[in-house]
């Protein structure tokens, strides 16, 4: 569909077609940008790019989900506050020119199925195509790991939104059926096989995340002042990473009621996920789903980013049959459940979980029951 939008506005076939994937996480959530652990998929939704080289400097980008086109030149990349939905691609080739890969102008479509502002990480899907794209394009040969990082600062500093190295890492990296344990400080990983009788369902809320960034940042904060409070304390930690359940008893005098339940998640959020994983390797499936459970609990408690619809799907979902484990997945405040079902459950959990939402709140859910799939880097 990409390669015949291009064709309609660019009168040619494209020269390189690639694409990358949007991610669902199991769990660790809220947890990368305090330098701990993570456990998503990549899953068969995607953002997809087509391109041919220009013998000039000149990037001509149409946007099919925005039906919207864009220029800019390579020679001075800046910010677009017009064509919102071009910076991605505008950051990711910024960076790539400042770190020495030469770059020529272009004619690109990109676009694709991962709903956007829900959860699902379209706009890191977006920058590690856009990568992606890059690196086919111009032949360059670029490590997965550094196009992971590289996604993530065209989002940090050319886009302005403070998020951790989850989302990017996963849509470069992530592998067929297999969930990625990722350690967010030396960004050290390993791929954990999924089991095929289980299925990844996602449900989403239909709320767009309004509130999330602002929030995300409140967290962000919240976060660092905890660490810094518990060092005065005399504890060593350069961040909640460090902390364990026991230093956040002995350190609850210099944390505020809110504070240390922002940290009281992270730091169980953290002993959830590196017992999730051990139990995915070696243990039973049915701890994995109470783990997800414990999660999802922690996040509408202690760090308060959920939301009625969320909420709603998670208590739906835990009454279902075949349901092993349901959580919220991703920043909060709107966008998706990630549900671990029984795959001869799959479909009539996600019918009975979208026929709940509609009775209980009036909306409509639309459900993905998901494949773990490739990043974008993966061959
Ligand atoms: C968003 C961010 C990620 C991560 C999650 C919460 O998806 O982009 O880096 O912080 O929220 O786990």
């Amino acid at each position: 569909m990409i390669e015949e939008t291009f064709k309609r506005i660019f009168g040619a076939s494209p020269e390189v077609m690639v694409r990358a994937p949007g991610r669902v996480n199991l769990i660790g959530e809220h947890t990368d940008y305090n330098d701990g652990f993570v456990l998503p998929a990549a899953i068969d939704r995607f953002v997809e790019f087509a391109g041919r080289r220009r013998a000039d400097r000149t990037i001509r980008v149409h946007s099919t989900d925005f039906q919207d086109c864009a220029e800019f030149n390579l020679d001075s990349i800046n910010k677009d506050s017009e064509h919102r939905w071009s910076n991605y691609l505008r950051g990711v080739s910024k960076f790539l020119e400042a770190d020495g890969h030469r770059l020529s102008g272009a004619e690109i479509v990109f676009g694709g199925n991962v709903p956007r502002e829900s959860g699902l990480s379209s706009s890191a899907a977006v920058e590690v195509g856009a990568t992606a794209f890059w690196q086919r394009l111009a032949g360059l040969q670029l490590d997965a790991v550094y196009a992971a990082k590289l996604s993530r600062r065209a989002e940090n500093d050319f886009v302005g939104v403070p998020c951790g190295i989850m989302d990017q890492f996963i849509s470069a990296l992530g592998k067929k059926d297999h969930a990625l344990f990722l350690d967010c400080r030396d960004l050290s990983y390993r791929h954990v096989p999924l089991r095929d009788d289980v299925k990844i369902v996602v449900c989403n809320s239909g709320v767009k995340r309004s509130l999330a960034q602002t929030e995300y940042e409140v967290r962000l904060k919240q976060c660092r002042e905890s660490v810094s409070k518990l060092r005065e304390k005399g504890l060593w930690a350069n961040s909640l990473r460090d902390v364990t359940s026991a230093d956040l008893d002995s350190g609850r005098e210099v944390l505020s009621d809110i504070l240390l339940r922002r940290a009281r998640h992270v730091v169980t959020e953290n002993e959830r996920t590196r017992e999730a994983v051990n139990v995915l390797e070696s243990g039973t499936i049915e701890r994995f789903g109470e783990l997800m459970n414990a999660s999802h609990v922690s996040l509408r408690d202690d760090y308060e980013v959920s939301c009625k619809e969320l909420d709603t799907l998670v208590e739906l979902a835990w009454k279902q049959p075949g349901m092993l484990g349901a959580r919220m997945t991703g920043a909060g405040f709107g966008g998706c459940t990630v549900n671990l079902v029984r795959a001869k459950a799959a479909e009539a959990f996600a019918r009975a979980v979208a026929e709940g939402y509609q009775k209980a709140l009036g909306l409509k859910a639309d459900t993905y029951v998901c494949q773990a799939t490739d990043g974008a880097f993966v061959t």
